[in-house]
């Protein structure tokens, strides 16, 4: 991560630290407190404090905020791994792999509703906008979830669909992000609706990334099991541009890798016939394409161009990441 960075990230992880869960049922609380300590970039709480610094106001002001995003984050995973079976998360066992699947349940549960308690220490105006823009986003993502899961047994997926559910399951969150740190600092709905744009297109580039780096990331590097997305007939837009570009015999061959049981065998297969289309290369260009637009809504945003460097440097980073 960039150096303009390293205090947002830093500010993150001691408040992180700082959150205090009750400790009895151990069962209800621990897995709470292990999946926050497992880390992860902290990507959507540090877009929350650079909103609000971006409008004049001390970052440390959209702590509760940032935090809030934080939980519902580490809240939907905890429940996303148990709806995608996955059996790793920032390098350790998913919650239901070392507890069971209830626990992860409920204690998912109880992070939304810490969530929640947060928002309630601003003024009740604040508080209000801030409530607003977080249900909207919930239900959202609830949205892209159940279309994600969905779209695993459904033949005929278009790629337009499938933007439609990343933008629901995902982008929204790092929109929402954004412009709840533009509320706590102030911002006028003009600005608020340029950064939750900013947002929502980076978010968008966001995924893409997830689902390139979910078959060719590093799996000494990138913390989940690699693969993933194919093993589940995860309908990614490697997969539907693979079909829409496949002729007949390719299509064929995508068909048995998505009835293939052999996890290996199936990895290998997807990795095959995308090497015969470039896919990857679309996939990466489909992304840029996604980035560039977040750009576009950032040179819109009214502020000081020298403001938005940190925004800058965050989709960078964002692009380039390998986990
Ligand atoms: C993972 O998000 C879930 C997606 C929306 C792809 P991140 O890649 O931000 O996960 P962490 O918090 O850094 O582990
Ligand atoms: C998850 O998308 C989005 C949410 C958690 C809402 P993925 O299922 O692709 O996320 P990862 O790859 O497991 O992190
Ligand atoms: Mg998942
Ligand atoms: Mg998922
Ligand atoms: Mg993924």
């Amino acid at each position: 991560m960039e150096n303009s960075l390293h205090k947002y990230l830093q500010f993150i992880e001691v408040s992180v630290k700082e959150i205090a869960f009750p400790t009895k049922p151990v069962s209800l609380y621990q897995p709470m407190t292990y999946i926050l300590d497992l880390g992860g970039k902290r990507v959507r709480p540090i877009l929350t404090l650079i909103a609000c610094e971006v409008f004049g106001t001390e970052f440390q002001r959209a702590k509760n905020a940032s935090l809030a995003i934080e939980l519902f984050h580490n809240f939907s995973l905890i429940h996303d791994d148990i709806m995608d079976n996955a059996p790793l998360r920032r390098g350790k066992p998913t919650v239901h792999q070392k507890w069971n699947q209830n626990i992860a349940i409920l204690s998912g549960d109880g992070m939304l509703i810490e969530a929640y308690k947060l928002l309630h220490n601003y003024s009740p105006e604040i508080s209000h906008s801030l409530a607003a823009v977080f249900n909207k986003t919930a239900s959202e993502v609830c949205e892209g979830q159940q279309l994600d899961m969905d779209f695993e047994t459904l033949n005929q997926v278009f790629i337009t669909d499938y933007l439609e559910m990343i933008r629901l399951k995902t982008a929204v969150l790092l929109g929402c992000s954004l412009q709840m740190g533009a509320i706590v600092g102030g911002a006028s709905k003009e600005n608020q609706d340029d950064v939750y744009a900013f947002g929502m297109n980076l978010g968008i580039a966001f995924q893409l990334q997830d689902d390139i780096l979910d078959l060719y990331a590093d799996q000494a590097k990138f913390g989940k099991q690699v693969g993933g997305d194919i093993l589940s007939n995860k309908k990614t837009y490697l997969l539907l541009k693979a079909f829409e570009d496949a002729n007949s015999d390719q299509k064929e061959m995508l068909s048995q890798m998505i009835s293939e049981k052999n996890p290996d065998q199936k990895i290998k297969l997807a990795k095959t016939i995308f090497a015969e289309l470039n896919i990857r290369e679309k996939a990466e260009s489909k992304m840029n394409e996604y980035y560039e637009l977040a750009l576009k809504n950032l040179a819109h945003l009214k502020v000081d161009s020298s403001h938005k460097k940190p925004l800058q440097d965050l989709a960078e980073f964002l692009m380039s990441r390998q986990n």
